[in-house]
C-alpha cells in the first residue's frame, strides 16, 4: 500500500506544531511548505532531529518546492495571518483569502485527488475560499475548528468537575467565532448529561470562555494559540488517514443540512477515507436553532465578502 502523504501549508506556530504532532503519530510521509526561505527547512530537520528521542520515524522534509508536495492524500493549510490583541478573526479575512487563494491553485495542480483540511481564519470563510478555487467535491474541503472549540469546552468542564477529560464528549456548532455554538444538551461525562453536575449559570459561564477561547490566549501571549489548533487538525487527518468514521465538530459543506442552503459552517460530521461522509442532523430546539441561525448569518457575510474579494 502506498505510503499516506500529508503536506502542511505554512512553518509557522500552528503548522510546525501540526507537522510534529503528525511525526510523532507517524500517520505517513510529511511535507512542511512555506515561502520563508530556510523556516520549513529548519523546522522539519528539527522535528527529524527529535525522533530518536521520541522514537518515530524521521519521515519528514521542508521545502518552498510545490513539486514536493505532489500527490499529497492530504494538505493541511495553516498559512495565513494570525490575530494579534484587538483583532477579530473577520478582520484576517482580505489579506488570508489571497493567501488561500494562492494556497488552494498551488494544491489543485499538484495534489488533485487530495483531502484539504483549512486551519487559517476566518476559517469557515477560508473554508469556502478552498472549495470555491480548487472546484474539488464539497466532502473533500473542511475546516478544523470544531475539534478545537469542543477541545476547550471539554477541559473547561473537566476542570471544573475534577473529572478526566477523556469522558467529557460535547457537540459544539456553527461558525468559527464569537457566535459560535456550544451544545450543552448534547455534552456529556461518560453519557451522563453535563446538567446533573451544574447549574445552567456555571454551564453558561463555560459556554463563554469557550466562545472567547481564542482571544483569552491572543490577550495572554500577543500571537493565537497553536497547540490545541495544530492537535485538531491532526485528529481530522487522522481520522480520514485511519478511515476512523470518527464522529466529531468542524466545518463541512452543509446543502439542506440544517437548511444552510449550500454554506460551509461547523456541524457534527462523520470523518472516514471519503472526508467529510456524513453531516449528523441533531433535531435542535427552538433557542439551539436560533443561535445557530445567527452564527450561520454571519458565515453567510463573510463567504459574500470572499466572493467580493476573489471576484
Ligand atoms: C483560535 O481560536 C486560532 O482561531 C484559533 O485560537
Amino acid at each position: 500500500m502506498a505510503k499516506n502523504k500529508i503536506t502542511v501549508v505554512g512553518a509557522g506556530n500552528v503548522g510546525a506544531t501540526t507537522a510534529f504532532i503528525a511525526a510523532t503519530k507517524q500517520l505517513g510521509e510529511i511535507v512542511l511548505i512555506d515561502i520563508v526561505e530556510g523556516l520549513s527547512e529548519g523546522k522539519a530537520l528539527d522535528i527529524a532531529e527529535a525522533a530518536p528521542i521520541e522514537l518515530y520515524n524521521a519521515d519528514i522534509i521542508g521545502t518552498r518546492d510545490w513539486e514536493k508536495t505532489a500527490d499529497s492524500n492530504i494538505v493541511i493549510i495553516t498559512s495565513g495571518l494570525a490575530r494579534k490583541p484587538g483583532m477579530s478573526r473577520d478582520d484576517l479575512l482580505a489579506k488570508n483569502v489571497q493567501i488561500v487563494k494562492s494556497v488552494s491553485e498551488k494544491i489543485t495542480k499538484y495534489s488533485p485527488d487530495s483531502i484539504i483540511i483549512v486551519v487559517c481564519n476566518p476559517l469557515d470563510a477560508m473554508v469556502y475560499t478552498a472549495s470555491k478555487v480548487t472546484g474539488f467535491n464539497k466532502n473533500r474541503v473542511m475546516g478544523m475548528a470544531g475539534a478545537l472549540d469542543s477541545a476547550r469546552f471539554s477541559y473547561f468542564l473537566a476542570s471544573e468537575l475534577d473529572v478526566s477529560v477523556e469522558d467529557v464528549k460535547c457537540v459544539l456548532m456553527g461558525g468559527h467565532g464569537d457566535d459560535m455554538v456550544p451544545l450543552p444538551r448534547f455534552t456529556s461525562v461518560s453519557g451522563i448529561p453535563i446538567c446533573e453536575f451544574l447549574e445552567e449559570d456555571k454551564i453558561n459561564t463555560l459556554i463563554e470562555r469557550t466562545r472567547n477561547g481564542g482571544i483569552e490566549i491572543v490577550n495572554f501571549m500577543g500571537t493565537s494559540a497553536f497547540y490545541a489548533p495544530a492537535a485538531g487538525a491532526v485528529k481530522m487527518a487522522q481520522a480520514i488517514i485511519e478511515d476512523k468514521k470518527a464522529v466529531l465538530s468542524c466545518c463541512a459543506y452543509c446543502k439542506n443540512e440544517y437548511n444552510a442552503g449550500g454554506y460551509f459552517v461547523g456541524v457534527p460530521a462523520v470523518l472516514g477515507a471519503k472526508g467529510v461522509e456524513k453531516i449528523i442532523e441533531l433535531e435542535l430546539n427552538k433557542d439551539e436553532l436560533s443561535q445557530f441561525d445567527k452564527s450561520l448569518s454571519h458565515v453567510k457575510e463573510l463567504s459574500a465578502k470572499v466572493d467580493e474579494l476573489l471576484s
